[in-house]
């Protein structure tokens, strides 16, 4: 049996300097910092003034790159995952593989919403473990700013713009890397959680930038149902059928989309929040960047050590949800 495993042997990040905080609403928006505190755990979050998402992958690529000694022309493969891609077409991996000048790559953008990076990580950790690959760049990365509706108090105070890039490599030594992954999906949350404009469903036209449909929709409550049930099963269902403890567990990384989701979670796992990564109160909910912004910035403050498990999950628009389970190889 073939023993390689996808190993994460570089971590980076980024996001924009620009902080807005809950109280930049109340001067446009009926809420308040209080109400937004309270119910998502938001304090803060960035917005890039200009620009696209693949300005914001190119600085957390770089840091990727540059702590690991790399160079561009090492990369074979470039997975994006986001939902705010530069264009339709050519995809965001293209624009990057230029930007960056990684002449040896190839890759492709991947959909999966809040999902998205533990969907592209896993997809990257099969070219690894194939073979046929040796160092794949992962990367999500979103621009929210650019499809939120800033007169939709349901929906704009919740996200924020944001990218996280991680290197793949393969590795031998036993026990190590992506070790395991429990990944859904079902169509039928698309009426709570969808951007229904610009595609072929809704080619962009006066009448649908008039109808807004080129902005997030969301049905908060229905979306916070599922979700809460959605990522403590999976989280579960990873550890069990894997014999994890809680007192095996060193991080919980959960997408950051709202505090009370992400405690639910770590409840039903029974994991103290101590153990749990959470930097949704600066930064709001990064779509596909949560999970490499949060694993770029553990690392880089020393919380992060080999041998250690850590636990990512997931819940999104779709729906997509999922987890994996991934010991800490450097
Ligand atoms: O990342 C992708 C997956 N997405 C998620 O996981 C998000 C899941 N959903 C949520 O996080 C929460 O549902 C929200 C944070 C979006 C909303 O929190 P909630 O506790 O579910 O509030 P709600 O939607 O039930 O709204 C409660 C009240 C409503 O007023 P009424 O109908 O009770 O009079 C809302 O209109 O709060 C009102 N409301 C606000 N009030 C002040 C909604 N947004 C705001 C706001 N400020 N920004």
């Amino acid at each position: 049996m073939n023993s390689t495993k996808a190993i994460i042997t570089s971590v980076g990040h980024y996001v924009p300097p620009d902080v807005y905080d809950n109280h930049y609403f109340e001067e446009f928006l009926d809420t308040n910092d209080q109400w937004i505190r309270e119910r998502t755990g938001i304090i803060e979050r960035r917005f890039a003034k200009d620009g696209a998402t693949s300005d914001l992958a190119v600085p957390a690529i770089k840091m990727c790159l540059d702590r690991r000694g790399l160079a561009p022309e090492d990369i074979d493969c470039i997975i994006v995952a986001t939902v705010t891609p530069d264009m339709f077409f050519p995809s965001t991996a293209c624009v990057l593989q230029e930007k960056i000048g990684a002449k040896n790559a190839w890759g492709f953008d991947l959909s999966g919403a809040c999902s998205g990076y533990l969907f592209a990580l896993a997809t990257g950790a099969q070219f690894i473990e194939s073979g046929t690959h040796k160092n794949v760049l992962v990367v999500g990365a979103d621009k929210m700013s650019s499809i939120i509706d800033f007169e939709d108090r349901n929906t704009c105070i919740l996200f924020g713009d944001g990218g996280g890039a991680v290197l793949l490599e393969p590795s031998e030594e036993e026990g190590y890397g992506l070790l395991d992954f429990d990944l859904h999906i079902d169509g039928a949350g698309e009426p709570y959680l969808h951007m229904r404009g610009g595609g072929s469903l809704n080619p962009p036209t006066q009448e649908s930038v008039a109808n807004k449909l080129h902005y997030v929709f969301q049905d908060g409550k229905a979306v916070f149902k599922e979700a809460v049930i959605g990522m403590a099963d999976t989280t579960e269902r990873i550890m069990k059928s894997n014999n994890l403890a809680p007192e095996d567990v060193r991080w919980l990384v959960p997408h950051q989309a709202n505090l009370r989701i992400i405690k639910a979670t770590a409840d039903r796992i029974e994991l103290p929040m101590e153990n749990v990564m959470v930097n949704i109160d600066k930064y709001g909910n990064t779509t596909a960047a949560t999970l490499p912004i949060c694993l770029s910035e553990w690392w880089e403050n020393g919380n992060i050590a080999k041998g250690d498990n850590l636990i990512l999950a997931t819940f999104g628009a779709g729906y997509t949800w999922g987890s994996g389970w991934l010991k800490w190889a450097y």
